[in-house]
């Protein structure tokens, strides 16, 4: 028997180059990948909240939106999890006693699992690693661990157990510092046998989907049975072009007869080729040789135990060609790992990688359209911004100019008020006889009646007035005053809001404007005294008024009456109507209104005026001419001095008495106006201007309303516009995160699913 070879150089498939870490570096950068692919979309379902659920940026992001990353978020983290759960799985069938435990043993280096003459494998049983230092397995249905010393111990646990059948499955746990192949994520399914059973759809339906290649164990000193090609075709009808081997076990035995065995061999090629291309239809011609082996587990099996025992491997009786079914078994474990692991990286993470891509594509396209909505809005509020600090600027500006021109307005008003006013009570004070003359009452000279018509003829002279000046006046100021208003509201009104300017009535006041004059007329008359005592027109008194002037006359004669008339009150300035005109108008109507009994008597009044003016000039001239003229002259100056006193005393009536009164009235009465002429006119025109300050005041209540309502909508923009910048760099920032994620996506195709691609 020829040497063993150097050991080394056979161990490659449990070395660090095994083909099967190119699966677990693939489910490694692939984890990788949807860790961060997570981590991202979270991080983006969280942005899409908040921007969805801020006021001032409503619609930005729709809940549609939101609720669609979050069921992303949900679904990446499911596929996580699976990706985590994620192993090749192989599985070997065959008929019973070809030695399916004994290959599987073979590849894990130690009897993991009992294999016997007869039908030993009575269940399904896998083999995974465990990161604990101790062997256990799990039936199913429990999650108890159970714990195994030796292959004897599982045995006679697996035939213990009564409720297992061959539909079964026990997972057994190997401790993965004993076996390399169960570090790199490999689960090795062992089954009964094809011919002790009848349960072989619900075999596929439960073990078969997710394995990645199947290990069809046969036994070379056989041919190829019907029962184990019918459980393949099964497994092919349910999936497409499953990765099947062939084993021809047991080639040792051919050793016995060497003479055929290339004869052998060539006939059991030939018909698993034929299995496999012709009827399966899983690999083509070419590559159908290299799923065909021939070895011998028990060999393989026995030399790795002694060689791990540090015996040399080929220690103890073995047929002649070892070595060749050695290294033929290491091949079948080569090609056995890159096909698995190609396979598997394909079938588990390929679906997963697209899905991943459509993911981040439809994230991608939520950013952009986050993005371009809240580049829209910020233009917009920007633009409503700027459009209203300028009009914020024009509202300032305008108050201004308006403020300027309102006041001047308003002071021209009242001074035109004032000179109206002022004119009109002139022109009313001149007017003032007509209305005392139309006062019509019983008249008579006692006190009390006369107290009575005096107070009567105040009302009287109020109310006529009154009515006179608001005839003149009121109409053409209140409509004045209220066009001033209305200038005023609509010059104003551009600059209010336009919710304000639909309620514009509620700026004009509620009562309208209407002057009041308040002439207080019975106070101011309150101390009118009349003087309707007879009064010689040639008396004494006269006289005196008559030479010494009204004023003198009263100081005169207050002198000399002062012990007689303890307390004479003061006369009216002109009591007499030869004292000349009280005011210059006085005259012109006069004789109009006049009755003819009050021509008669002022007739009378004329020639006694005449005549005593006449007889002054005698008096005076008396003592020159007395001696010259004589006696006979001075009385007849005497007489008619008499008969002149007799014809005054007996026309002075009641009636000339009222109209004295009257006349005296009319005097005072216009005297004291006089003096409230200017008062009464800047009492309307202060009035007037009260009136119009307060419309103005009201109406620049409403524009600073109007300002601060502006300068608050300018801030509010002025925040929403910030917010919107924010994210739109944050839908930019993870619209980049998404591009590179998909650089990742992309990168892990290229190097792992890319069809040509075969080896890492
Ligand atoms: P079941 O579990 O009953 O379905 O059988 P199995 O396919 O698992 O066969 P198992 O591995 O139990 O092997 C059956 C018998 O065949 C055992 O006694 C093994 O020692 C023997 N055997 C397995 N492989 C070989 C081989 O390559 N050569 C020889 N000579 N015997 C083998
Ligand atoms: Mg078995």
């Amino acid at each position: 028997m020829a040497a063993a070879p150097p050991l080394r150089r056979t161990d490659s498939a449990q070395g660090d180059f095994s083909p099967l870490k190119h699966f677990v570096l693939a489910k490694k950068k692939i984890s990788e990948v949807f860790q961060q692919l997570l981590n991202y979309v979270e991080e983006t379902a969280e942005f899409v909240e908040e921007t969805c659920e801020s006021k001032p940026l409503e619609n930005i992001a729709s809940q549609d939106q939101k609720l669609e990353i979050q069921a992303y978020a949900d679904k990446l983290a499911i596929i996580q999890e699976v990706l985590a759960r994620r192993h090749m799985k192989v599985a070997f069938f065959g008929r019973t006693s070809n030695g399916k435990s004994t290959v599987i043993n073979a590849m894990l280096r130690d009897r993991v699992l009992p294999s016997g003459i007869g039908h030993t494998t009575n269940c399904f049983l896998s083999v995974e690693g465990t990161d604990e230092d101790k062997a256990y397995l799990k039936t199913e249905g429990s999650d108890e661990e159970k714990s195994i010393k030796t292959v004897n111990q599982l045995a006679h646990a697996l035939h213990m157990d009564e409720t297992l059948d061959a539909g079964c499955l026990v997972r057994v746990f190997w401790p993965k510092t004993k076996c390399a192949l169960l570090r790199d994520d490999l689960v090795l399914v062992d089954s009964p046998g094809t011919d002790v059973t009848s349960q072989l759809d619900s075999w596929i339906d439960k073990f078969c989907l997710d394995a990645d290649v199947f290990v069809l164990v046969a036994n070379s000193e056989s041919t190829l049975m019907n029962t184990e090609k019918q459980f393949f075709h099964k497994v092919n009808e349910r999936l497409s072009k499953p990765n099947v081997f062939i084993l021809n076990n047991r080639w040792d035995a051919s050793a016995n007869e060497p003479e055929y065995m290339e004869d052998v061999k060539k006939q059991h090629t030939d018909r698993c080729v034929n299995f496999l291309v012709e009827e399966l239809k899983v690999v083509d011609r070419e590559q159908a040789p290299n799923r065909i082996f021939f070895v011998s587990a028990k060999e393989v099996l026995n030399s790795r135990m002694q060689r791990a025992q540090g015996m040399p491997e080929t220690g103890g009786a073995l047929a002649d060609g070892f070595q060749e079914r050695l290294m033929e078994f290491k091949s079948f474990e080569r090609r056995f790992e890159e096909c698995i692991s190609q396979s598997a990286v394909k079938t588990k993470f390929e679906q997963h990688t697209i899905r991943a891509k459509q993911i981040t594509e439809k994230v991608k396209s939520i950013m952009d359209d986050i993005n371009i909505e809240a580049a829209e809005k910020r233009v917009a509020a920007l633009e409503d911004r700027e459009y209203q600090i300028d009009r914020l600027e024009f509202v300032r500006n305008q108050l201004n100019l308006l403020m300027n021109e309102i006041k001047q307005k308003i002071k021209a008003l009242s001074e035109d008020v004032e000179s109206k006013v002022s004119g009109a009570m002139g022109d009313e004070i001149c007017r003032l006889h007509v209305i005392v003359d139309e006062f019509r009452s019983d008249f008579h000279p006692s006190p009390q009646v006369l107290r009575l018509y005096k107070s009567e003829l105040l009302t009287h002279v109020e109310k006529g007035m009154g009515k006179n000046l608001a005839y003149r006046c009121s109409d053409a100021v209140n409509a004045s005053v209220q066009s001033s208003q209305n200038y005023m509201i609509e010059s104003m009104l551009p600059l209010l809001p336009s919710s304000v300017q639909s309620k514009v009535n509620m700026l004009v006041p509620g009562r309208k404007f209407d002057l009041s004059y308040d002439l207080n007329f019975s106070t101011l008359c309150s101390d009118f005294q009349e003087n309707i005592e007879f009064q010689f027109s040639l008396g004494w008194t006269a006289l005196v008024h008559r030479y010494l002037g009204s004023v003198n006359a009263q100081r005169a004669l207050r002198l000399m009456d002062n012990k007689l008339q303890a307390s004479r009150p003061a006369l009216p300035p002109a009591s007499t109507p030869s004292s000349g005109p009280p005011s210059i108008c006085q005259s012109n109507n006069d004789t109009a209104l006049m009755t003819q009994e009050d021509l008669m008597v002022m007739m009378a009044n004329n020639v006694a005026a005449l005549t005593s003016r006449t007889s002054m000039t005698v008096i005076i001239a008396g003592g020159v001419v007395w001696r010259t003229i004589g006696w006979r002259l001075i009385a007849l100056s005497a007489s008619m001095y008499g008969l002149l006193y007799l014809y005054e005393r007996l026309t002075w009536t009641t009636k000339a008495k009222e109209r004295t009164l009257k006349r005296q009235f009319v005097d005072y009465a216009s005297e004291k106006l006089q003096l409230i002429v200017s008062f009464t006119g800047s009492n309307c025109s202060h009035q007037v201007q009260q009136e119009m300050a307060a419309t103005f005041a009201r109406l620049c209540q409403q524009v600073d309303q109007t300002q601060k309502e502006l300068e608050a909508e300018i801030r509010q923009l002025t925040v929403k516009i910030d917010r919107l910048e924010t994210v739109q760099s944050r839908s930019k920032s993870l619209r980049h995160k998404a591009t590179e994620l998909e650089r990742q996506l992309e990168e892990f195709t290229n190097q792992y699913l890319q069809p040509g691609h075969r080896r890492h």
